[in-house]
């Protein structure tokens, strides 16, 4: 089967399409190797946005776990004699319900909770249920996983009994194994015992038993391991416009994410309002994802920790009034905030944020490098206050990499001003922004040929290929985001950093797309934009080799045939990345010079990722349109192949 399929492959990449008789012929220069590429080349970018924290990434299976949501009860139907108090043991999450004795004994108490667009469960796996409770006499509770839909004569899928013995309140866990699989269960919770009792509830917790690497209270291992995967380089975290807020009221504030999850104070999500088309009001951050396993996933997947903190302005695409944002001259707090960062990233366990990361459990520094400040920010309000910043890092963290921003637009007034201006203040590197569409892809080939080499360097920090009319995920989007890379590429010099974005999206809790990973309750389904980020990583190699046709380099110009390409070594393998961006297939003849003359190069194998489905994603069947191994012959100085028209392939081939 896996043979027919790999012949089938082979002869669409070769045979079925009309070829362009035209020589592309591509000289590379094997001889001089060029810019290193950073091990940071190829990352990943995290934003709360589409439920990607809360009812994705955050195993987390209970909303509103605390009763902190504006209406403590969202998320939950409660049943019988319920109360919600607010003087619970969490001083930052007072809210917490009491059940009572419902009066009859026809009647029940109890509450159940939907989840995030219901409850994922899977068959034969261990769930863990956890509550603080107490109550003045011993109480008992049942705790079912209900499928409320079902026809059958029983709503519940499995069932735990508790008893609260406690009159101080206590931490009660339990383990629930369901006998079948359903992506919307609910949670219920019955109060068994009557005779005048009540029980207190607070933080009601579920999560499955295998989270990425059995942490307890941990992530989603499909989706973590869809980001490990893609071996990036970099992690930027917590995002884009989450960092700024609606309002600074609502911004990312990293000090509230860290400590014990209980204590961890609720946050508006500020996707919440933002598109009221397609509007969530139930969308909140718990924080249960917040910097410390942000830092703890950067180490698990071998990439650098890159957070971004607020410079004091909000969101200014939502606030044109200048007293939303914070004044230059009471700006301390926010610096203190990113001092205060570094030192729980890197910090000595007997400094004081350097202990709280040792309490939590990590005791070795996270080694950061880098902090970015500030977001998509504009205008003369941004530079002035991202002076003070520099000047105190600069200060007490001599060695940190600070990362300002050119803003939302790829170019233009704003782009070319804050450009000058980070010059001016010598950032290490310059956060772009691109959603932008076909075209402007297509004509984006040689980007950063013309950059400044002085610096300062570049981090794509967000892009992702939107087509006007239509923007979701679909492989030709993927097909241009692989040409444009190519530029990236060649200019490792001077582009240290890219990460698409957004990272993911719930199929029922977008806000915004294309996105790199999409789930539901039970599934995770990697796109083609995806495959290609992962390629890249995977083919990152060491060095850039000079690649060029006629002497130019391979970027879709007018004479090129619709091709872009570029070239890395690793040792003595080399991958030459190619992209027919056009509706034919193409010739190619692979010239290495710089060989001595008993050297050779030999043709290894190849990797395609081609499809006719220009408007097809992965999104419900995740094996629609993936990369496919191919067997590569040749052998030579020169090589010759075909590519297959609008299609992306590695050719990797040694040198002996
Ligand atoms: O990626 C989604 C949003 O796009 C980010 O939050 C923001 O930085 C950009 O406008």
């Amino acid at each position: 089967m896996k043979l027919l399929r790999l012949l089938t492959a082979f002869l669409a990449a070769t045979a079925f399409f009309p070829v362009n008789a035209a020589d592309n012929i591509f000289d590379i220069d094997v001889k001089k190797k060029g810019a290193p590429i950073q091990s940071t080349m190829y990352g990943i970018f995290f934003e709360d946005i589409n439920f990607a924290a809360d009812g994705g990434l955050y195993a987390e299976l209970v909303k509103n776990r605390s009763f902190e949501f504006p209406n403590p009860l969202q998320g939950w139907k409660v049943f019988g004699n319920v109360r919600v108090m607010n003087d619970g043991p969490f001083e930052r999450n007072p809210h917490y319900v009491r059940l009572s004795d419902p009066g009859h004994s026809h009647k029940h108490t109890g509450l159940d909770n939907e989840g995030f667009f219901g409850i994922g469960i899977k068959r034969g796996v261990d769930y863990h249920f956890s509550v603080w409770a107490r109550a003045d006499r011993p109480v008992t509770i049942r705790i079912e996983l209900v499928n409320t839909a079902s026809m059958g004569e029983n709503h519940f899928l499995c069932q735990q009994r508790l008893t609260v013995n406690s009159t101080e309140w206590k931490k009660y866990q339990v383990t629930l194994r369901p006998n079948a699989t359903l992506d919307k269960s609910a949670l219920r919770i019955f109060m068994e015992t009557r005779n005048g009792a009540s029980v207190d509830l607070e933080h009601i917790s579920l999560f499955p038993s295998d989270t990425w690497k059995g942490r307890e209270g941990g992530l989603r291992k499909d989706l973590a391991e869809a980001l490990a995967d893609l071996s990036p380089g970099v992690f930027r975290f917590p995002g884009g416009c989450i960092v700024e807020g609606t309002d600074l009221e609502t911004r990312y504030n990293w000090k509230n994410s860290i400590g014990p999850v209980e204590n961890r104070p609720l946050n508006e999500n500020r996707w919440e309002y933002t598109f009221p088309h397609r509007f969530y009001p139930d969308y909140f951050q718990s924080y249960g994802l917040g910097f410390f396993e942000f830092f703890q996933l950067s180490e698990d997947i071998g990439a650098e920790p890159l957070p971004i903190v607020s410079c004091g302005l909000a969101c200014q695409f939502q606030n044109n009034d200048i007293s939303a944002h914070v004044p230059v001259d009471q700006l301390d707090p926010y610096i203190q905030d990113a001092l205060d960062l570094i030192e729980f990233a890197n910090g000595p366990t007997d400094s004081e944020w350097g202990k709280i990361r040792a309490d939590m459990g990590h005791p070795e520094p996270f080694n950061l490098k880098y902090i970015g400040i500030g977001n998509e920010q504009w205008d003369t309000l941004y530079p002035e206050r991202l002076e003070p910043f520099i000047k105190a890092i600069r200060k007490a963290y001599p060695d940190i990499q600070i990362i300002g921003s050119s803003g939302p637009n790829s170019e233009g007034e704003q782009f070319d001003y804050l450009w000058k201006e980070m010059k001016r203040l010598k950032v290490d590197l310059v956060d772009e922004h691109f959603y932008r569409p076909y075209n402007w892809f297509l004509s984006q080939g040689t980007r950063y040929d013309s950059y400044d080499r002085k610096g300062p360097i570049v981090f794509a920090g967000e892009y992702a290929c939107h087509a006007s009319g239509r923007k979701w995920n679909h492989y030709y989007a993927a097909i241009l985001e692989a040409a444009f890379m190519t530029n990236l590429e060649r200019n490792a010099d001077i582009v240290h950093m890219a990460t698409y974005a957004p990272l993911f999206a719930h199929v029922e809790g977008w806000q915004w797309r294309p996105d790199l990973i999409w789930f539901d309750n039970l599934n995770s389904f990697r796109t083609v934009s995806w495959h290609v980020q992962q390629l890249y990583g995977q083919y990152k190699g060491e060095n850039v080799l000079a690649l060029t046709m006629d002497g130019a380099p391979i970027a879709g110009k007018q004479d090129q045939n619709g091709l872009f390409a570029s070239a890395v070594c690793e040792g003595d393998l080399i991958y030459i990345k190619v992209i027919n961006t056009s509706e034919q297939a193409q010739q190619l003849t692979l010239k290495f010079n710089g060989l001595k003359n008993r050297e050779s190069i030999k043709a290894v194998k190849r990797i395609d990722l081609q499809s006719d489905k220009l408007y097809e994603d992965n999104i419900e069947d995740p094996t629609n349109i993936i990369p496919v191994e191919k067997p590569f012959s040749g052998q030579g100085k020169e090589v010759e192949t075909t590519v297959a028209p609008q299609s992306f392939s590695i050719l990797v081939l040694t040198m002996e």
